[in-house]
């Protein structure tokens, strides 16, 4: 049985290895997965992996969201699946044959995890975008159409807001793993979040989400210990 703190995702949007393992030591008996993202890889590159699994025991997400032509994605990923982490992630944009490809070699218990739709995008951006009509007046089912490529291809599950993931998890099954980022307690909501498609915790969780990625609700409060806790006892009801 899964206990809260496994479904908290806390992403270490931070630039230091200093200032990232500071939370890491601070939050490890809160949080069940550290994700390291771009801005900490690419700043301190793979030693930030190493110093997590020094200082907890939790599981790591390396969220490099890779996006390029098949080749390369298939090389990047190769040299990811060295560092033995949980989950990585793949966008769908280049289509099922690329995440095919990558799921089928891979060397690693490293779980593929697809990027739909971002949550900070909106139906004005994916129309400025030239998506179609019917994808644009309703962003579930861009989502949707993602998803179902990505359980093609074999991929672990996606990331996806918490508007859609109760679709996704109906339609896909339960095993299809979803990673919900967006999550604003009502305790946290700012009018100038840069997030648009945002949901509570425990409604996402209600709606079927695997993980929650929690990160500036935590990271910007004045206690973030405090603040992890308050997100996990929502959890707690909602599990
Ligand atoms: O909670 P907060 O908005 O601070 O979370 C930001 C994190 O969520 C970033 O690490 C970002 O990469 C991640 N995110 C994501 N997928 C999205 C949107 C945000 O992984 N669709």
């Amino acid at each position: 049985m899964k206990k809260p703190k496994d479904h908290l995702i806390f992403p270490l949007d931070v630039s230091t290895y200093e200032e990232a393992i500071r939370y890491v030591a601070l939050l490890k008996e809160q949080v069940g997965v550290f994700k390291v993202g771009l801005e900490l890889f690419v700043s301190i590159g793979p030693k930030i992996l190493e110093g997590i699994r020094e200082h907890s025991d939790a599981e790591i997400f390396l969220d490099l969201k890779f996006h390029d032509i098949p080749a390369t994605v298939k090389s990047a990923f190769m040299a990811a699946s060295a560092y033995r982490v949980a989950f990585t992630t793949i966008h769908c944009d280049e289509g099922k044959g690329l995440l095919r490809s990558v799921v089928e070699n891979n060397p690693s218990n490293t779980k593929i995890l697809a990027i739909t739709v971002l949550t900070s995008l909106e139906s004005k951006d994916l129309k400025e975008l030239g998506y179609q009509e019917r994808y644009v007046n309703d962003l579930t089912e861009l989502v949707l159409l993602k998803a179902r490529m990505a359980k093609d291809a074999g991929c672990s599950g996606v990331v996806c807001s918490g508007h859609e993931v109760d679709r996704v998890k109906k339609e896909l099954g339960k095993d299809f793993i979803a990673v919900t980022p967006g999550i604003r307690p009502a305790w946290s909501l700012k009018e100038t979040d840069d997030q648009k498609r945002i949901i509570t915790p425990h409604e996402a969780i209600k709606r079927g989400a695997d993980y929650i990625v929690v990160g500036r609700p935590i990271r910007t409060a004045e206690n973030p210990i405090e603040a992890a806790q308050k997100v996990l006892d929502e959890l707690e009801g909602a599990i």
